[in-house]
């Protein structure tokens, strides 16, 4: 007696789109395990590591003392020749609001929020720093060639955020320096 109820006859190309469906399937869920394993590992590692420096200071007294004081604030001709720049955030605008700096000099951006989270960005260039309350944000920088940068408030704080503007214009190292010799901070603020 011959059996009627036959098996049907294997098709080769379902077969092979079932392998490659699950070797993709196979490929999609190692690169989840991959990211949770990154994510992860990046967690413990930043909780047992911390940053080597962490810059404190109050928000709440910035206009009283130390360094973030009005009459500190924009550019200082450093006795080493390079430039300091501090400057405060704070809803919604930067003091001050036009930052003057020479070209072909080392500058050390030092910053910080008198209120919420701001963003700190230099167009056209890779200056771009989150200003939190309580904290000093830092990064060096160097100019090439004079010219004026928009630098816009690139975190949202609040209603009049896409106002939160300035400028930094960069001018002649030499005309810098000129400047330096008469006042102790320097901006362009008119
Ligand atoms: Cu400050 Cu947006």
């Amino acid at each position: 007696m011959t059996d009627l109820v036959s098996q049907p006859a294997p098709d080769p190309a379902a077969e092979h789109a079932e392998r490659v469906e699950h070797r993709w399937a196979t490929f999609a869920v190692a690169i989840i395990v991959l990211l949770v394993a990154v994510a992860t590992f990046a967690a413990f590692y930043h909780t047992a590591v911390p940053q080597a420096r962490v810059e404190t200071v109050n928000p709440r007294t910035l206009h009283l003392a130390g360094e973030f004081i009005e009459s500190n604030l924009g550019s200082a001709l450093d006795a080493d020749g390079s430039v300091t720049v501090r400057v405060i955030g704070e809803q919604y605008s930067f003091t001050p609001s036009c930052i003057l700096v020479p070209t072909d000099t080392p500058i050390t951006f030092r910053m910080t929020s008198a209120d919420v989270v701001h963003g700190f960005l230099v167009d056209g260039t890779n200056i771009n720093l989150m200003l939190v309350p309580g904290y000093i944000s830092s990064l060096g920088a160097r100019f090439d060639a004079p010219g004026e940068r928009l630098m816009p408030c690139h975190e949202f704080c609040g209603v009049g955020h896409e106002g939160m503007w300035a400028r930094v214009r960069i001018v002649d190292k030499a005309a810098f320096v000129a400047l330096a010799t008469r006042r102790r901070r320097l901006s362009c603020v008119e």
